[in-house]
């Protein structure tokens, strides 16, 4: 029902904040709660804000003693593949542990719909392109292991405690809101288009393409790049569907095409209209030839569709966005 109140946490981060915006666009009410560890309080701009962690459990009971929530989605997990490797104790810890917390006050205060960001780490090396749900998961990185755990421990609670679920498992989301009200801010900043735009704005000398002998037609890694108001747009229809009786489930976003580091650089420099110096360097540990996801299933049970799925555009709207973070004081 229109009205109802959707716990977002993480909604201050980079994905949470679009789907915040998404929830309230569609008539839901937005609560907000987020440690601030990496996410912007800039970034929430709808709903009700709570600072709180999810470790802290009193403090998660008196959101939901506050407000009458129906449904939570949940964006705080940390996500740098190569910190989770040096330090796996922070990843299970956070991605894991304090998701059971979070599912056991759901269950406390009878809450039973739940949308998860997962992600295409689960699967790890893909054996066939494009990647469909069903392909085997054999994650390469504590990262990719944690979120696989917590779709594991959803599967379980699902069949004990009547948890309606949805995992949604995204490839490399990307752009940003295309009013510029929100877009990627993360510190550090390790993903591939906010450093190429960094280039573009004069922030950054170089980027440096890591690896330029991959089994691609130009040697680079391809990726299949999801503008974030199409994967927020999904998550909606992903609460919908629950809320109408369907059963639980897990789902790829992306946009079924894949685009090398070279084409992104390229697109960059048209778009933003700047030269953008290029080093080629080392291959980055652990990173496959190619990811593209197979979205069929989004498509046809969800109704999905994107709006976004350019190259192009997704980068005007992270340049439209980037001008204005890295300008602003
Ligand atoms: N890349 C460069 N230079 C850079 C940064 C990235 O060449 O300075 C390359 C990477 O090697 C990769 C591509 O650009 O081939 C995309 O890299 P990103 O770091 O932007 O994204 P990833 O594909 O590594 O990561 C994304 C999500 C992760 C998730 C992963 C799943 O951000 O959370 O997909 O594979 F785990």
């Amino acid at each position: 029902m229109k009205n109802d109140y959707i716990l977002i946490v993480g909604g201050a981060g980079y994905i949470g904040s679009h789907v915040a915006k998404e929830s309230q666009k569609k008539g839901y009410r937005p609560i907000i709660y987020d440690n601030l560890v990496y996410g912007h309080k800039e970034l929430v701009k709808w709903g009700d804000f709570v600072l709180g962690d999810l470790a802290d459990i009193e403090q998660l009971r008196s959101v939901f003693k506050r407000f009458p929530i129906r449904a939570v989605m949940h964006f705080s997990a940390y996500a740098y593949v190569g910190e989770s490797v040096e330090n796996p104790a922070k990843y299970y810890l956070n991605n894991v542990a304090n998701t059971i917390y979070l599912l056991n006050v759901m269950r406390e205060f009878g809450v039973k719909y739940f949308i998860f960001s997962s992600t295409c780490a689960t699967y790890g090396y893909p054996a066939a392109i494009p990647i469909t749900e069903k392909h085997v998961r054999e994650p390469v990185n504590p990262y990719g292991r944690s979120k696989l755990m917590v779709e594991w421990i959803l599967s379980d609670f699902s069949v004990a405690y009547d948890l309606k679920y949805v995992s949604l498992r995204y490839f490399n989301a990307a752009g940003a809101d295309p009013d510029t009200e929100i877009g990627e801010w993360h510190e550090p900043e390790t993903h591939l288009i906010p450093l190429v735009l960094d280039v573009a704005i004069g922030k950054r000398d170089h980027i440096k393409i890591f690896g330029t002998d991959y089994n691609t037609a130009d040697g680079t890694c391809i990726r299949d790049y999801i503008h974030v108001t199409d994967l927020a747009s999904a998550h909606m229809l992903a609460l919908e569907y629950l809320f109408k009786g369907g059963k639980s489930d897990v789902f790829n976003l992306g946009n079924g095409e894949g685009f090398s580091v070279k084409e992104v650089i390229k697109t960059a420099a048209k778009v933003t209209g700047k030269k953008i110096k290029a080093i080629e360097w080392n291959r980055r540990p652990g990173d496959p030839d190619v990811l593209i996801g197979d979205c069929a299933k989004a498509k046809n049970i969800l109704e999905w569709e994107q709006q976004y799925n350019d190259l192009s555009t997704i980068i005007r709207t992270a340049w439209q966005w980037h001008k204005q973070l890295r300008q602003s004081p």
